[in-house]
């Protein structure tokens, strides 16, 4: 089996692993630069992650580490299905890290409004200017049944946006719109790390891993230059 696929047998395991890994990302981005970047996903399945990672408030350098998000839906921090309220109280609550350090989206009036926002966020954060693409140390991705990645859906035209660095999607099928990095932004971190579980996973992971279909947003998930991981249950991968 490929090396970029690790397979354990339960969460317990899978988080260790993502942990250890964060960790060792991070030493070694202090070594050459004095902040570590991280952007993390929404959805189910990382809750309990985030949720360890607040039980261990000494395990890394918080002062140093700024988080961002992957994506966000249209709505109020206050609303549960806010991705921002999410992390903020499965650990950034919990953990002490300078308020600075956190990048939600904002939600402005308008979804473009919040999406140009965070754009203009992220070229001041990372100083680059109208066609620089920031350098991420780490993006942390889930992978939904359907293919689709942050909030980069299949047959979206977002999919092919080679300028933007966040945008807005909007989807008959979805109960908000949604703001979303873009492809090109995801692609340029230095590490890409898939978190998946479950069974109901297995058959999109089959399709991803054995490239059976090239045009889903996760298998345009490509790292120019740097790293990809999946981190997969035996369930998600029980298809491979
Ligand atoms: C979101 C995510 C989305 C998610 C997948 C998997 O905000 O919902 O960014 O891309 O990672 O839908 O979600 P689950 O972990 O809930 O299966």
């Amino acid at each position: 089996m490929n090396k970029e696929i690790f397979v354990f047998e339960g969460v317990n395991e899978i988080e260790d692993f993502i942990i250890a890994k964060w960790r060792e990302i991070s030493q070694e981005a202090l070594v050459q630069k004095d902040n570590f970047t991280i952007a993390l996903s929404g959805g189910k399945t990382p809750v309990s992650l985030y949720q360890k990672l607040a039980r261990l408030p000494e395990m890394f350098a918080w002062d140093k580490t700024h988080i961002f998000l992957v994506d966000e839906r249209f709505v109020p921090f206050s609303n549960v299905e806010s991705n921002y309220r999410m992390i903020k109280e499965s650990f950034l609550d919990q953990i002490k890290i300078p308020e600075g350090n956190i990048h939600p989206i904002h939600i402005e009036q308008g979804a473009l409004q919040s999406a140009q926002r965070y754009e203009k966020e992220l070229q001041q954060f990372f100083d680059v200017r109208e066609i620089g693409i920031p350098k991420f140390d780490v993006v942390m991705l889930g992978v939904g049944q359907d293919g689709h990645v942050a909030s980069l859906f299949v047959q979206d035209k977002v999919i092919e946006e080679k300028y933007r660095l966040v945008v807005v999607v909007k989807r008959q099928e979805l109960k908000n719109e949604r703001i979303t990095l873009t492809l090109p932004v995801i692609n340029n971190a230095k590490n890409i790390i898939f978190y998946v579980t479950g069974e109901n996973k297995a058959a999109i992971m089959k399709e991803i891993i054995n490239r059976q279909n090239g045009s889903l947003p996760v298998s345009l998930v490509r790292p120019l230059h740097g790293c990809r991981f999946f981190v997969l249950d035996h369930l998600a991968a029980s298809l491979l």
